[in-house]
């Protein structure tokens, strides 16, 4: 039931404070301020030599954005890779890996296939899935369960947000196993982590904000999305979002890419989002914005109090979101993200819940 809202998407977006808080509780150890791992592991993450990761749109974002963290809190070289291309590419797969896979629905075909080449290949097999009866469920030797709930709007919210929180805990597990995170850098990720609720309600206050700039949104055709280190996977989401839902065309790029190419599209016509949490490149994030400015861009920046307060240039519109530790903050910023994308989408008076030409769930090549 859709309750007060007017589709399932926005329900399912403004359930994410509860649902994140649902997975994280089922991830960490509050009295101990530790992660705790809800299934006994079938490997040793200290002995692990690589991982891989394969999954299909949105969840293929999340799994960029865990490249990240397992790279920088548990320092485990990450190969990632959209599962439609890792099923065939005949990847070799090292003697102690561990294959993650990330599906909402869990009956993803090329996900799924993507988990049997894998294990016929000897690797260790993670799913990270939000339907716990699921055949990609059934096939892992481990299950790390999102616990979002049912899903019934076709844009998947609740399904990342609870996929990121997850992979942070499984992330900061292994940062543990592996020796490269402290017991005072685990109690600091997990007081990160236990915020996000409180941080996703306050950016849901974003909604007349964004509302007011979907009507400017729905005039236009194309949208550039930047983004930089967790927020470049986000920039990605972003533009998934709104063309999936708005049909309006948008891509997403690592603002680093901008000169290789994407800067001459800008104009005065074409929005240009910055998400740029206020973090260790958020300087560089600026300059690219500098850029766009430079050559007339509408920008759209989506950053935090400090970052608002050090961005002198002149932008359309700035979405303030709370200051937070960088470590979470894709989790919190995906919500700025998923309001424009709908509101826009609404404004265009879409089909918000059931796009054209797409299915929940891709049980086909
Ligand atoms: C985008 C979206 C899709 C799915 C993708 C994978 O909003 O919903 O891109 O993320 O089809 O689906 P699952 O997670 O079920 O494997």
């Amino acid at each position: 039931e859709k309750g007060n809202f007017r589709h399932f998407m926005a329900k399912e977006m403004h359930e994410q404070p509860e649902v994140v808080a649902h997975t994280l509780a089922h991830y960490i150890d509050m009295a101990n301020e530790t992660v705790q791992l809800p299934a006994d592991l079938p490997f040793d993450f200290a002995r692990l030599e690589r991982v891989s990761i394969a999954a299909c749109g949105t969840a293929y974002y999340a799994g960029i954005i865990a490249k990240y963290w397992f790279e920088r809190y548990a320092r485990l070289p990450v190969e990632i890779d959209v599962a439609s291309e890792f099923r065939y590419r005949e990847a070799p797969l090292p003697e102690n890996g561990l294959m993650v896979v990330i599906s909402q629905s869990g009956e993803t075909a090329d996900t799924l296939a993507s988990l049997r080449y894998a294990r016929a290949e000897g690797q260790h097999v993670m799913a990270v899935v939000n339907v716990p009866t699921s055949t990609i469920a059934r096939e892992a030797d481990v299950v790390m369960p999102t616990l979002a709930g049912p899903e019934i709007g076709v844009a998947s919210t609740k399904a990342f947000t609870c996929q990121l929180a997850t992979l942070a805990a499984v992330a900061v597990a292994a940062g543990r196993a592996r020796g490269v995170l402290s017991a005072e850098d685990e109690r600091a990720l997990v007081h990160a982590l236990v915020e996000v609720p409180r941080l996703m309600n306050e950016a849901l206050k974003l909604g007349p904000e964004t509302e007011t700039l979907s009507r400017s949104f729905s005039r236009v055709r194309d949208v550039l999305y930047l983004g930089r280190g967790t927020s470049y996977p986000l920039a990605l989401e972003g533009a998934l979002k709104l063309k999936e839902i708005s049909y309006i065309h948008a891509e997403g790029y690592a603002a680093g890419e901008l000169k290789h190419g994407p800067i001459a599209l800008i104009d005065e016509n074409m929005p240009v989002v910055v998400i740029a949490p206020h973090d260790s490149v958020f300087d560089k994030t600026m300059s690219n914005m500098q850029e766009v400015a430079a050559r007339g861009g509408r920008i759209v920046l989506i950053t935090d109090k400090t970052g608002a307060e050090q961005a002198s240039l002149e932008t359309e519109a700035t979405l303030v979101l709370p200051d937070m530790d960088p470590a979470i903050a894709p989790l919190v910023y995906a919500i700025p993200v998923q309001l424009l994308a709908y509101h826009t989408a609404v404004q265009m008076g879409t089909d918000v819940d059931q796009p054209r030409n797409l299915a929940k769930s891709v049980t086909v090549e």
